[in-house]
């Protein structure tokens, strides 16, 4: 008799096409370009940890813990959980294997599946996949900066310019304790207007309020305080620099004084990237900073600002571009005339270095049967120089499979082209 099928479990996804599986290997090489100039080291924690180490670093009240979190009692009744976050886990290691060696520093940066117990849906899973990187060792507002501005350079080389950068600030322990207590008993004062489960928040966890996504609550908590009222000069201080720091390095955000995050570990800076692509579940990663951990979890006092970005998210929104195929990109650069071709011969070399496959046209041909000698050679983009662009400064950047081109400064090629088509493939 045909035995019963097992299938897997809801809300944990195989990977199978390989096409994606190229992705997710794309994303992590990018990332690790990315941080590893920043100095940060990879780490892998293990996927199971002591269920407190979640509860006291998480927070008890939070919904992570609360609900979603999967324990089990292993053969020795020692209560586990798997994962359902990295960063507690993370400052677990730090304080193990770094400040018990006063070493009182770190970067770190993890990949790996996290697993909380949610009700599954497009972009929300019981088994995720997380990058996340942490800062240990100072409250500088220029290194939330910091952390913040690499992110969203890992997103600008993935081709992902698009999304949203949320800020907030939760204030000083003491700020975000003032508020929870006033906006408690605002939310205490319209709690017939508020869902059950924001019924239940005044108690538990009244700032997750703030974020729940049903009209009625958002209408009803419009007029809640606002957190800013309450900042303490010094946070209001931090903030503003960090504000300072991410325009000094070009990097758009908003001020969303709603944001406050699931997690309970932050205060000061908190941060999200939204996509508006991915409809509800659109937070593509997210951060803060969190003073208070290291010393809650048995370490010394040490400040840390960290983020986690969500592979699935991520990669339901990358762009469609040749590199995520593993093949480098194939670039063709083309003259139209000596000087031009003078100009542009240095490129050659400098693309090449960066893993790409250049091949440059040389000799007196037509523009027409130029650029059908890189239609058959199968180029992903094609640079284009002659006299009218040289007068410009500017050259001609023709995307062959997107079948669109533009215009960038001649001296821009090589960023310009490294930032659409990343080069250095797994
Ligand atoms: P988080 O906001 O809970 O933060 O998760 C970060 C990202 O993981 C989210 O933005 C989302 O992309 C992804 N994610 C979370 N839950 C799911 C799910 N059920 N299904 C699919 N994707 C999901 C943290 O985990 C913090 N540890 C981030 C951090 C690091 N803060 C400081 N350092």
């Amino acid at each position: 008799m045909a035995k019963n099928k097992i299938a897997g479990v809801k809300g944990m996804e195989d990977l199978i096409d390989a096409g994606e599986a190229k992705k997710w290997l794309w994303i992590e090489t990018m990332a690790r370009r990315v941080f590893a100039p920043a100095g940060f080291r990879e780490i892998r924690t293990p996927i199971l940890e002591e269920a407190n180490l979640f509860e006291r670093g998480v927070g008890e009240t939070t919904e992570i813990v609360e609900k979603e979190m999967y324990t089990l009692l292993d053969r020795n009744e020692k209560r586990l959980a798997m994962r359902p976050e990295g960063t507690a886990p993370v400052v677990r290691a730090f304080i193990e294997h770094f400040t018990s060696h006063n070493v009182q520093e770190g970067r770190f940066l993890y990949m790996g599946p996290m697993f909380r117990y949610e009700r599954p849906q497009k972009g929300r899973l019981r088994q995720f996949y997380q990058i996340g990187a942490e800062i240990f060792g100072a409250d500088h507002p220029l290194l939330d900066a910091e952390m913040i501005a690499l992110s969203h350079q890992l997103f600008s080389e993935l081709g992902l310019s698009g999304l949203q950068l949320n800020l907030n600030s939760l204030g000083s322990p003491e700020d975000r304790e003032n508020y929870r207590k006033a906006l408690a008993k605002f939310l205490d004062g319209i709690k017939a207007t508020l869902c059950e489960e924001c019924q239940r928040r005044i108690v538990r966890n009244p700032l997750r309020a703030l974020d729940c996504k049903k009209p009625d609550c958002i209408e009803a908590t419009s007029k809640a305080p606002a957190i800013a009222e309450f900042y303490s000069a010094e946070a209001a201080e931090h903030f503003t620099a960090v504000q300072q720091g991410l325009r000094a390095q070009g990097v758009p955000f908003r001020v969303n004084p709603r944001l406050v995050r699931g997690l309970d570990y932050y205060e000061k800076t908190v941060f999200e990237f939204l996509s508006p692509d991915l409809g509800a579940q659109n937070s593509v990663a997210g951060g803060g900073r969190y003073n208070g951990l290291v010393e809650e979890l048995g370490g010394p006092k040490i400040p840390a600002i960290g983020f986690a970005l969500g592979m699935e998210r991520l990669v339901a929104i990358l762009p469609p571009n040749a590199a995520f195929s593993g093949e480098p990109p194939r670039i063709y650069l083309l003259a139209t005339d000596p000087e031009s071709e003078q100009l542009l011969f240095p490129s050659l070399k400098a693309l090449r270095e960066t893993g790409a496959v250049v091949e440059m046209d040389f000799g007196g041909s037509s523009l027409k049967s130029k650029m059908r000698r890189a239609d058959r050679w199968n180029a992903d983009w094609v640079a284009i120089l002659g006299e009218e662009e040289r007068k410009k400064e500017v050259i001609i950047l023709r995307d062959m499979k997107g079948q669109a081109q533009d215009e960038v400064p001649l001296d821009e090629l090589f960023l310009r082209l490294i930032a659409r088509f990343p080069t250095k493939h797994p």
